[in-house]
């Protein structure tokens, strides 16, 4: 099935994240600890920056979860049914994706969903030449705000697909919610598959944010770009670099921005006061251990079915239904 990359179907979903922009960048700057939602991090150049991270050696989710999913394709493909949806939640560039609609392209519906539209769009053209039979059917959409899937998928059996660990960029708290609301979204016979960073070696973890070639450092400084193109900024990028530690106590590598000297900032025509070494906090990634993420999973109504891992259990991918 064709469809135009502009994804112009969903205006509405597009200007409500834009809009989104502004008051959450207003009410994260306006705190006590200065944070931002690393949502935004995806607009098309972050988007890039992302797929680049994915390909540094310091960086091993990515690959690893791809020879997890290799490693089970068959198996996993078992389990979709002619006329099944697959709905992708986060999607980015659906390289993972690939592993899967290989063996399924030919009897499933592909819904990726992501806040990125120039990373669906791209995604989208890249999956219609290589599976010309494949209906797909993107959203440009804020899953955390997702309450249904379009009328006509209500009487298919829905998997969710949400790779990548970008579950652990949520609180557990939050985490519990999302997975409850995907429960819903995906209806009763629903299931689904979801990659999982573990614990493990702090310095490994420091390391992957903290790459030699500076590539997660850009993709951090990218979200002070994005404000001054789009909520006329004036941050001096000069004067902030980025900075990714681990914090035993919560379980998260956090990225902060850090200003290099005190000054102030304008956002949308309001002050923002930055003493020196005061920080903005970016993103955190959460890290579990199996049992862990599975108690967080049957919080949110899931049970877990089975877990794949790695060989040195670096990462996980959970089926949960
Ligand atoms: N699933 C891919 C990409 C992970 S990067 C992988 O495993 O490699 C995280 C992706 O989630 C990005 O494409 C980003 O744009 C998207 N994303 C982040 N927060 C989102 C949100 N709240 N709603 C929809 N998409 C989101
Ligand atoms: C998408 N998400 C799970 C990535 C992560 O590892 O938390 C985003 C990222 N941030 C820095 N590097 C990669």
């Amino acid at each position: 099935m064709r469809h135009d990359p502009t994804l112009g179907r969903l205006p509405a979903s597009v200007a409500a994240v834009a809009g989104d922009f502004s008051l959450s960048v207003i009410e994260g700057l306006s705190r006590a600890q200065k944070a931002l939602p690393c949502r935004f991090f995806y607009d098309a150049r972050g988007s890039c920056l992302f797929e680049e991270i994915t390909q540094l050696p310091e960086y091993y989710p990515t690959r690893t979860e791809i020879g997890i999913l290799n490693a089970s394709a068959a198996e996993i493909a078992n389990g979709f049914s002619s006329g099944d949806v697959l709905v992708e939640f986060g999607s980015g560039s659906s390289r993972k994706t690939e592993i899967l609609l290989d063996r399924i392209a030919d009897r499933i519906v592909y819904v990726p969903i992501d806040v990125s539209e120039a990373a669906l769009a791209e995604a989208v053209l890249r999956l219609e030449e290589i599976y010309p039979a494949l209906e797909i059917r993107p959203l440009v959409a804020d899953f955390s705000t997702l309450t249904k899937l379009p009328h006509e998928f209500s009487g298919s059996r829905r998997t969710g697909f949400f790779p990548g660990s970008t579950i652990g960029n949520l609180a557990p708290n939050d985490a519990a919610a999302l997975l409850a609301k995907f429960r819903k979204v995906l209806g009763e016979r629903g299931r689904l598959i979801i990659g999982v960073d573990l614990k493990k070696d702090p310095r490994v973890l420091v390391r992957a944010y903290n790459d030699a070639a500076g590539v997660t450092a850009a993709f951090n400084l990218n979200l002070l770009v994005r404000i001054n193109r789009e909520l006329e900024g004036t941050f001096d990028l000069t004067t902030f670099h980025h900075k990714a530690i681990y914090n035993p106590r919560s379980g998260r590598i956090e990225m902060h921005l850090v200003s290099d000297r005190a000054q102030d900032v304008m956002v949308c025509g309001r002050h923002f006061h930055f003493v020196d070494g005061e920080s903005i906090h970016t993103e955190n990634s959460y890290k579990y251990t199996i049992p862990e993420f599975r108690a967080l999973a049957e919080r949110a109504g899931w049970k877990s079915s089975r877990v794949l891992t790695d060989a040195s259990e670096q990462f996980s991918v959970h089926e949960l239904i």
